[in-house]
């Protein structure tokens, strides 16, 4: 079982500026949540409960004032930082002492997921011994990302970072699992011509070795990366949907614990206090009475 789990939420958010100027771009709202929930729940969804979180160098102090350590959810934070942007396989240089001799899921800061029965298809995922999987989604536009093409029984059989040229709808999400090799994998690699370490050069180690393994989320579920400021408009008014219709809410840390057992009343009485008067915190109250 993959126990361990990174979350990559540094990056400079350039695409998003003046946003981005003073706040990280995971600390923006989506809808009724700063966007950081999103991937944190689902970290959470797959009983994953030792989190490390890697931000941008000086905006460390924002992320602990919503998400100190952890202890509030029953769950264990910790963050480092990143200097600068080296692309994502930094994160398991980063964090090498963090995933110590154990296998690591991540998931990229601005990755949204919503699906009916994901919470036990990321729980499988995490049974996870030895290799790699991702996680793919169809999009309309795969050019926007890594891109995986696959065969009739799932073997992947090509992946490309953001092609020019058509060979498969299939985008690689931002929701890896990773057997421990992927710290060593991760160091020898060599920053590509934008200056950058890429995601696609470490899955095709793990290919080059027939250990690169892929799942798929189907059509009844939705996948979006909140890479623009149109992103974060179109997510939101998802959510917002959803949550209207169902009055369940997406990402309410405090109820996938309390569902799993982490934490108790007593601790969601203390987040209604943490958050003070607002809908969030309403709803909080009504899982409890
Ligand atoms: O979202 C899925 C896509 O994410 C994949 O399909 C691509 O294969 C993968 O390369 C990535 O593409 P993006 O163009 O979306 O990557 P971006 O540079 O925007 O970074 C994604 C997130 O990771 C963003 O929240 C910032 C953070 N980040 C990124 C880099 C390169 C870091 O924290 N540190 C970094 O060094």
């Amino acid at each position: 079982m993959i126990k361990k789990g990174i979350i990559l939420a540094g990056g400079r958010g350039t695409r998003m500026s003046p946003l981005t100027k003073a706040v990280n771009k995971q600390l923006l709202p989506i809808y009724d949540k700063p966007l950081i929930f999103y991937p944190l729940s689902i970290l959470m969804l797959a009983n994953i409960k030792d989190i490390l979180i890697i931000v941008n160098k000086g905006q460390l102090n924002q992320y602990k004032k919503i998400l100190p350590n952890g202890k509030k959810l029953g769950i264990k934070i910790s963050y480092l930082e990143q200097d600068k942007p080296r692309g994502l396989p930094d994160a398991f240089v980063i964090g090498e002492k963090f995933i110590d001799k154990k296998n690591v899921a991540m998931i990229l800061g601005d990755n949204f997921f919503y699906a009916q029965n994901l919470s036990s298809k990321l729980i499988e995922n995490t049974k996870l011994k030895k290799g790699a999987k991702i996680v793919l989604y169809k999009v309309p536009k795969p050019e926007l990302y890594g891109v995986a093409k696959i065969n009739k029984k799932n073997k992947i059989l090509s992946i490309k970072e953001k092609p020019k040229k058509y060979f498969s709808d299939l985008a690689i999400t931002g929701l890896y699992f990773f057997d421990n090799k992927v710290v060593n994998f991760a160091k020898k690699l060599k920053p590509s011509k934008r200056g950058e370490v890429e995601i696609v050069d470490l899955l095709n180690i793990y290919k080059s070795k027939n250990q690169l393994k892929a799942d798929i989320i189907g059509r009844g579920g939705a996948w979006l990366d909140t890479g623009s400021i149109e992103d974060f408009y179109k997510t939101s008014a998802f959510v917002s949907a959803i949550e209207n219709r169902q009055g369940f809410k997406i990402a309410c840390l405090e109820e996938i614990s309390l569902n799993k057992k982490w934490i108790n009343k007593k601790q969601v009485l203390e987040a209604i206090k943490f958050y003070g008067k607002c809908d969030y915190s309403n709803y909080l109250k009504k899982l409890i009475t």
